[in-house]
């Protein structure tokens, strides 16, 4: 199967506290986009393609990513560890690539994928009738 290519998206902007002070913070997101480049080219994957970006809204939960590709629904995940969740993320990416429209089927999906979904967006071309 030809997997279409997509864009893990990458919030470099959320900081995540490291103790009580205000200051007290890193920036996980600028490790994640390192680690998932590095496991992606490792893995000698060319779908995936990880873009760095400021803000998802969604501050409050870091690292926060979203998956997007023509023609799919994009999904916003959040609670991500750059340490213990790349290769998840990497194997949702992969997923979300070879599925026809961006919706994983829920057993495929890794276990922080089914945690952290904050929102998924149907694209642009969707047009489904909704039966009310
Ligand atoms: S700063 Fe990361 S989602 Fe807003």
């Amino acid at each position: 199967m030809t997997e279409a290519p997509v864009t893990i998206f990458v919030c470099v902007s959320c900081r995540r506290s490291l103790g009580d002070a205000e200051e007290s913070f890193d920036q996980p997101g600028h490790g994640l986009v390192d680690m998932l480049n590095a496991r992606l080219r490792n893995g000698g994957q060319t779908s995936v393609t990880v873009t760095p970006v400021e803000c998802l809204a969604v501050c409050k939960r870091p690292c926060t990513v979203a998956l997007a590709g023509a023609d799919k629904w994009t999904y916003l995940i959040g609670d991500l560890d750059p340490d213990t969740h790349a290769e998840e993320i990497v194997a949702a990416a992969l997923s979300f690539a070879a599925s026809e429209n961006g919706i994983v089927p829920w057993r495929e999906r890794p276990a922080s994928f089914r945690k952290g979904v904050i929102a998924r967006v149907p694209p642009i071309s969707f047009s489904e009738a909704v039966q009310s």
